[in-house]
């Protein structure tokens, strides 16, 4: 059983506000956020949301893998930053696209969200094609997607310059027979609940007549140097999970796609892992963390420039909130 990724895409807001743009409304520079983060740009929903990035991004990858809507058996949508609690955004996507054989669901993990979903999808499209053997292919859409702008602590420097708004999504296909060893070969989950107040946001308290409480808003608080020793030890040691698990050495490997939170992160895995940062396309300059979107907009990102191949060994990793990581081996 092969589970493919046959066709990605991506979607980002229009307006791309700059590190001096942020420097005029805040006690901040471009010198401080290039310098601790990389980071450059990123974009923010003004009239966009949620659901029109998944939406937009889906409908890409879609195209690409030459699928239509209605052979979809499954979206999954990754999200921390839905539109509304009810329906959820994988259910607002199949009603948008018209996907109307597909179960549709989110999966909240942050920014391992994507990595999870992927990973969910792959293990639901093996179980569904085992309970139905027809020969028939199964496939699944896999969305990451966010509008962090609206959680963030816009008087809190210390965070929101990090993050950025935007969508990725891709296709998978469990193909039962065929070209033997492409797709998914490893995937390595990990979760650490006890530390999970030092990324995170509180919602709504409760309100109802007995229990009159006033709270304010919530936003997102980090504790971002506990948040940064637990991706670069959490990190490689879940890609080395996952790459064993593949059966290939690092060497083996000629791209690390990874959640895009922060390039002295991405630099710090590099070396930890022996590998040249040329393995480690970046594009978090442009676009900030953009949570669960950021590993499917780098796929896409990275496809777009032509950099993945015919076999081309690839690492997916993610991690963030809950404490949470992932990563996935797949041969292109
Ligand atoms: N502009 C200017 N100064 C800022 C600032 C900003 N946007 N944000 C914070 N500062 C200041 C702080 O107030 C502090 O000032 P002080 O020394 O006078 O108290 C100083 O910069 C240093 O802050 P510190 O927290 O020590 O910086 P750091 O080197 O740890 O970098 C992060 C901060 C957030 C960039 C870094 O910890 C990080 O990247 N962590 C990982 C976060 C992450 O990726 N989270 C998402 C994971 S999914």
């Amino acid at each position: 059983m092969n589970m493919v990724i046959s066709g990605t895409g991506s979607a980002v807001p229009k307006l791309l506000v700059t590190n001096d743009d942020l420097g005029r409304l805040m006690d901040t520079s471009d010198a401080w956020i290039q310098s601790r983060t990389g980071i450059r740009n990123r974009r923010l929903a003004v009239e966009e949301t949620t659901t029109g990035l998944a939406v937009g991004a889906s409908l890409e990858a879609l195209a690409d893998a030459g699928i239509a809507a209605e052979d979809l058996d499954l979206i999954l949508a990754a999200t921390v930053t839905p539109d509304q609690f009810l329906p959820n955004l994988a259910c607002e996507v199949q009603g948008a696209l018209g996907a109307s054989g597909a179960v549709a669901f989110d999966v909240n993990a942050a920014c391992s969200g994507f990595l999870f979903a992927l990973d969910t999808a792959a293990l639901y499209l093996k179980n569904l094609c085992e309970r139905t053997p027809d020969g028939a292919d199964r496939t699944a859409l896999v969305i990451g997607a966010e509008t962090l702008s609206k959680i963030m602590d816009w008087n809190d420097r210390s965070t929101c310059v990090l993050f950025g708004d935007g969508a990725g999504a891709a296709v998978l296909r469990a193909q039962p027979s065929g070209s033997e060893k492409r797709g998914i070969r490893g995937m390595v989950q990990r979760t650490d609940g006890a530390r999970g107040g030092v990324l995170s946001c509180r919602n709504r308290p409760v309100n109802h007549p007995y229990a009159k409480r006033q709270e304010p808003p919530a936003y997102v608080s980090m504790d971002g140097q506990e948040v940064y020793r637990f991706a670069v030890r959490t990190v490689p040691e879940t890609i080395r999970e996952a790459v064993d698990q593949a059966g290939f050495s690092m060497a083996d490997i000629d791209l690390f796609l990874l959640h895009q939170a922060n390039l002295r992160i991405l630099e710090s895995v590099a070396k930890r892992l022996k590998q040249p940062m040329e393995k480690f396309p970046v594009n978090l300059d442009e676009y900030g963390n953009t949570s669960a979107a950021s590993v499917p907009i780098l796929l896409d990102d990275v496809r777009k420039q032509g950099k993945i191949k015919e076999g081309s060994r690839i690492v997916l990793a993610g991690f963030g909130a809950g404490l949470t990581c992932g990563a996935t081996v797949l041969v292109w």
